[in-house]
């Protein structure tokens, strides 16, 4: 048998790893399981019907065009249409060369590191954050700083002392990385304050900002904060988006928008990872959106959502102890536990699974494998029914641990 290992390039060995998420979603296949771990849409909230309209459309009208290589920088009609519906919900003004087509958020990660990071350079990202952002970041070998944390985002005091700190020992971080609405994993918004001060600190230390924003337009409670693009005067702000969640993920289609020449490296990167994006995708998104159907369809997913996100509210109030603190969140899909410190969430994950319910680990958003007593729950794909179900089984599973602690800490007294 061929031993490959010394074949491997170095950052295959070192910086590839295997997402927590994905191990865990082998767990959603058993139908007896309750699974809320997987960060997916409600495929009965797919739109259909209207797609599969738009599609008919472009493969019987527009065949040669979609069926055919496009621009890398992708179809000109859909980014059109992207800019007017930047400008129009999110206050975010952009030419025509400011915004590129990728396959999905994450192909935008990736592109931008290519562009950006040297192996060894430094980025700060929010604890906990994204995965598949940090798996990214990780696959080019960098070093990601994680800033903490509270109810409204990122705490901007601890970013100062951490770039001071940084800077002492001459290093300059080259960007922040920040998932400003609803955020994944931890499901807090960062205030419209703190989006304008991050700004501040950002010119301060010479640092670009990552802005992913992929849950924006499922807000269930409260106003639309600006994304911090719209505030960006310098050029400052490398901002994503996806139809991920508010159409499907399957088309596998985000918007990647910057300064000119920031989007220009990242054509040409895209160039030689896969020439373009998927014509026959994109014009079918670009009919779907035209005739006015996207709109709509995100106000329904959000009163729906908002619903599956009342009902794990009301179920975590019911029956978890009181020691679990867990976020509210306004949107999105997620809602974040923590336990108490003398749990540790990622061996209790056996007793859940055995409990049949499913979870992620928190400690996979850490970068330093802290968190080890914190869970993220996603609501987006479960039914009210197995949500308040889930909820009950998982909270039975806490209690017990927190019995068995209070036993053990009894007897040693
Ligand atoms: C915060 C965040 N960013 C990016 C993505 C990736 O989205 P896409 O499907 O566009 O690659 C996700 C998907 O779950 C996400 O939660």
């Amino acid at each position: 048998m061929l031993d490959l290992d010394s074949f491997f390039s170095k950052r295959a060995v070192e910086g590839f790893k295997p997402s927590a998420i994905r191990e865990i979603l082998k767990y959603g296949s058993d139908p007896s399981i309750i699974s809320f771990g997987g960060g997916y849409p409600d495929p009965q909230y797919f739109p259909k019907e209207y797609f599969t309209e738009a599609m008919d459309y472009v493969l019987c009208s527009l065949t040669d065009k979609a069926l055919q290589y496009g621009s890398t920088e992708g179809v000109k009609e859909l980014r059109e249409w992207l800019i007017n519906f930047e400008e129009e919900e999110e206050k975010v003004k952009l030419e025509l060369d400011e915004i590129i087509i990728t396959i999905g958020s994450q192909q935008g990660f990736d592109l931008l590191c290519k562009v950006l990071l040297d192996p060894g350079d430094t980025v700060l990202v929010e604890e906990p954050s994204y995965i598949g952002a940090l798996t990214a970041f990780y696959g080019f070998q960098v070093n990601p700083v994680s800033v903490p944390m509270d109810e409204s985002g990122i705490i901007l005091e601890e970013l100062e002392n951490i770039c001071q700190n940084l800077g002492k020992k001459n290093i300059k971080p080259k960007f922040i990385y920040v998932i400003p609405n609803f955020q994944n994993p931890a499901g807090v918004t960062l205030s419209l304050e703190r989006r304008v001060r991050l700004l501040e600190i950002a010119s301060k230390y010479n640092m670009l900002v990552v802005e992913d924003n992929p849950y924006g337009d499922l807000i269930y409670e409260g106003d639309k904060i600006l994304p911090i693009k719209s505030m960006d005067t310098e050029g400052k702000v490398i901002y994503l988006r996806t139809f991920s969640k508010i159409l499907f993920p399957g088309l596998r289609l985000g918007w990647f928008m910057g300064n000119k020449a920031l989007v220009r490296k990242v054509v040409i990167a895209k160039q030689s990872s896969d020439l373009c994006t998927t014509s026959l995708g994109q014009y079918a998104t670009y009919e779907y959106c035209r005739r006015g159907y996207l709109k709509p369809h995100v106000e329904y997913m959000a009163t729906r959502y908002a619903r599956k996100r009342n009902t794990m509210i009301k179920a975590i109030e019911k029956y978890f102890p009181p020691e679990v603190k867990y976020t509210r969140p306004s949107g999105g899909y997620f809602v974040w536990l923590t336990l108490p410190e003398y749990l540790n969430a990622d061996e209790m994950f056996w007793k859940a699974i055995e409990a049949k319910v499913a979870y992620v680990i928190g400690s996979a958003f850490h970068v330093e494998g802290r968190g080890k007593n914190t869970i993220r729950l996603s609501f987006s794909q479960v039914g009210e029914t197995a949500i308040t179900e889930g909820i009950k089984r998982l909270a039975k599973v806490i209690t017990q641990e927190i019995d068995i602690f209070n036993k053990i800490s009894a007897i040693s007294l």
